[in-house]
C-alpha cells in the first residue's frame, strides 16, 4: 500500500483505536464462555446493560427513525415485541458502528473485497422499501453456495413483502461463509494499516485502497474477535423448513418420557473441521489434559473429529458418537443426553437438538450465532462443556446423573426456548430490527445513485426463472420457508 494512503487513513484509525479500547474492555468483562450461567442472572450481562442503550450522541432525528420500526402493521401482526430479548444481540453487534458511524467508503471497500463470489458474499440493500442487488453476482460461480444465497434472497424479498416502505434505506454485504473472513477492527494496525492476511487467490476488486472498519457485513456466526460483524439467522432455518419440520415435530419428539431415555451421550456427525483465524484468542481449543490439537498454523482445530475419534472412543459405555450410521432426529430421543459439536464454525445442528426433549451438551467453541448469548444458559436450557477441555463433558454428565430432575427441567426449558423464540416470525422481526439498527448508524445518506449496478432482487429472481438451464431450475426448486 502506498505510504500516502496509510497516512491519510491515520486520523480515523486513531478514533478506531479509542473505540477498540472500549471494545476490548467490554470483551474482557465477559465470561470466557459463550453462554452465561443461569445462576449469574441477567443483570451481570453486558449485553442486557446495552438494552435500549441508544443513549448519548444520537441526534433527535436518529431517535425518531429508531422508534419508527413499530409503525409497520406487520410489526404487531408478527408479534415482533415477543422477541425483544433477542434484539439485545443487534445492539451488541452494532456497538462499534454506532460509535464510529458506518461509512459509504467502508461499505464500498468491503463490498469490493467480500461481496465477491470467492468470498461467498452478496452486496445487497433496501431502497424505497425494495430489496436490491447492488453489485452483480455470479450464481453459477458460487457453486454450492448459490442455494444459500438464494435462501437469503428469498428472505430479503419476504422482508420487502412484510414491511415494504417501513424498511429504511441500507446497503450491506451478506455472507454465507461458515467463519468470519474479513479484516476486523481488532486486527487493524494503526501505524501500518494493512490487511492482516493475504486475500485468497482470485478475489476481485482487491486493488481498492484500504478503508478502515466498521463494515456492514452480515453473517451466521462470529467470535468476539469480529466485533463489527452483524449476526443474522442461519440460512438453514429456511432451507430445512424449520417451523414445520422441526418445531412441528415437537409433539413426536417429546412423546418418549424422560425416564425411558438411555443415560448415554449420543451424536452422529458429518466430517467438518473447525476453521479459525490464528490470532483469535476466543476460538483456540485444547484437547484432553491440555494436549495441542490445532494445526495449519492454528487455523484448524478439529474438535469434532477429536471428540468422536479420540475422546468418545475411550468412554464407549457413556458416549456413543460416530461419523457413521446417521439416525433420524426422532431416533435421537432414545437418549437422555445429546451432543452438539461445532463444524467449520457454529453448527446449526444445535437448533435441531434443542427441540428433542433430551439434554443438549454443547461444545463451547468461542463462535456464536444470533441467539446464543441472549437465549442460551448453561444449566438453564442446555449444558455447555469444553470451555477449556473436552473432559468437562464427563463432569457435566456426572452432575446431570446426580440431578436427574433438574436435568429433565433443563431439557424441557430447551424445548420451550426454541418454541418461543426460534420461529419464522422471530427471524423476520430480527432482520427487520437489524435493518433499522444498521440504518441508524449510517454516517451518510444512502442513495441508489451510489450503486450503478443496482437492480431489484425480484427482477434478478425473475431473470433466473426465465432461464431454462437445469442449474437455475434446480436452484429455484430448493425448498424454502420464512
Ligand atoms: C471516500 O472515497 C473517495 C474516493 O476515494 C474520497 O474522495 C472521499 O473523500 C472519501 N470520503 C470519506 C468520507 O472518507
Ligand atoms: C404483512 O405481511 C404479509 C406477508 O407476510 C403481506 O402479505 C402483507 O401485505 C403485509 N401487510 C402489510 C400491511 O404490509
Ligand atoms: C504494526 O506493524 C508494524 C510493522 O509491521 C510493527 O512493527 C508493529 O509492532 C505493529 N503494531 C502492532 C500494535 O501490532
Ligand atoms: C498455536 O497456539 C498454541 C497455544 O496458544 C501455541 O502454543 C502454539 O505455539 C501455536 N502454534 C503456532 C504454529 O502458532
Ligand atoms: C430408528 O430406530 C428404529 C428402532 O430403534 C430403527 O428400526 C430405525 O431403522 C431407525 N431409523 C433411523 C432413520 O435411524
Ligand atoms: C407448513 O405447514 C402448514 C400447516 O400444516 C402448511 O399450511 C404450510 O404449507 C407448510 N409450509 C411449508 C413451507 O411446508
Amino acid at each position: 500500500m502506498p505510504r500516502s494512503i496509510a497516512r491519510a487513513a491515520q486520523p480515523s484509525l486513531r478514533i478506531l483505536y479509542a473505540v477498540l479500547a472500549t471494545v476490548a474492555a467490554y470483551a474482557a468483562s465477559r465470561p470466557s464462555s459463550l453462554i452465561e450461567a443461569s445462576s449469574a442472572g441477567r443483570s451481570s450481562s453486558p449485553i442486557s446493560q446495552a438494552e435500549g442503550g441508544l443513549s448519548d450522541g444520537d441526534s433527535g432525528g436518529r431517535r425518531l427513525r429508531e422508534s419508527s420500526f413499530a409503525e409497520a402493521a406487520n410489526y404487531t401482526a408478527l408479534e415482533c415485541s415477543r422477541y425483544d430479548k433477542t434484539y439485545e444481540q443487534i445492539e451488541a453487534d452494532l456497538r462499534i458502528h454506532r460509535e464510529m458511524g458506518t461509512h459509504l467508503n467502508a461499505t464500498k471497500y468491503i463490498a469490493s473485497r467480500l461481496g465477491s463470489v470467492q468470498m461467498r458474499g452478496l452486496t445487497v440493500g433496501f431502497f424505497g422499501g425494495k430489496a436490491m442487488l447492488l453489485v452483480r453476482t455470479d450464481f453459477k460461480g458460487l457453486s454450492h453456495h448459490a442455494k444459500l444465497h438464494m435462501a437469503y434472497i428469498r428472505m430479503l424479498l419476504h422482508l420487502e413483502d412484510c414491511f415494504g416502505s417501513h424498511i429504511p434505506d441500507v446497503a450491506f454485504v451478506l455472507t454465507t461463509s461458515d467463519t468470519p473472513r474479513y479484516v476486523s477492527a481488532t486486527v487493524v494496525n494503526a501505524s501500518h494499516p494493512a490487511l492482516p492476511t493475504p486475500l485468497p487467490a482470485g478475489v476481485t476488486g482487491s486493488r481498492s485502497p484500504f478503508v478502515p472498519p466498521p463494515y456492514p457485513v452480515l453473517g451466521i456466526g462470529k467470535s468476539d474477535y469480529w466485533p463489527d460483524l452483524l449476526l443474522v439467522p442461519n440460512f438453514h432455518f429456511h432451507m430445512k423448513l424449520y417451523d414445520n419440520v422441526t418445531l412441528g415435530a415437537i409433539p413426536d419428539y417429546t412423546r418418549l418420557p424422560w425416564g425411558e431415555r438411555k443415560e448415554v451421550l449420543f451424536g452422529r456427525f458429518s466430517r467438518y473441521r473447525m476453521n479459525r483465524f490464528s490470532g483469535d484468542p476466543h476460538t483456540y481449543k485444547w484437547g484432553a489434559a491440555g494436549r495441542k490439537i490445532c494445526y495449519n498454523a492454528n487455523q484448524t482445530c478439529p474438535t469434532r473429529e477429536y471428540f468422536v475419534k479420540r475422546f468418545g472412543s475411550k468412554h464407549r459405555e457413556r458416549i456413543d458418537v460416530s461419523f457413521e450410521g446417521k439416525r433420524s432426529m426422532l431416533n435421537h430421543t432414545a437418549f437422555k443426553y445429546v451432543v452438539n459439536l461445532e463444524g467449520q464454525g457454529i453448527s446449526s445442528r444445535l437448533e435441531q437438538l434443542l427441540p428433542l426433549g433430551s439434554l443438549v451438551f454443547k461444545e463451547a467453541s468461542g463462535y456464536y450465532a444470533y441467539y446464543y448469548r441472549t437465549l442460551l444458559r448453561h444449566r438453564g436450557n442446555l449444558v455447555e462443556f469444553w470451555r477449556v477441555g473436552p473432559e468437562e463433558v464427563l463432569a457435566e454428565m456426572d452432575w446431570a446423573a446426580a440431578h436427574d430432575d433438574e436435568a429433565r427441567r433443563i431439557a424441557e426449558a430447551g424445548v420451550q426456548t426454541v418454541q418461543r423464540y426460534l420461529t419464522s416470525n422471530g427471524r423476520t422481526c430480527y432482520w427487520y430490527r437489524l435493518l433499522h439498527g444498521l440504518h441508524s448508524t449510517l454516517a451518510y445518506a444512502p442513495s441508489l445513485e451510489q450503486w450503478a449496478q443496482a437492480r431489484p432482487l425480484r427482477e434478478v429472481v425473475a431473470d433466473l426463472e426465465a432461464r431454462e438451464e437445469a442449474w437455475t431450475q434446480e436452484l429455484l426448486a430448493e425448498p424454502w420457508a420464512p
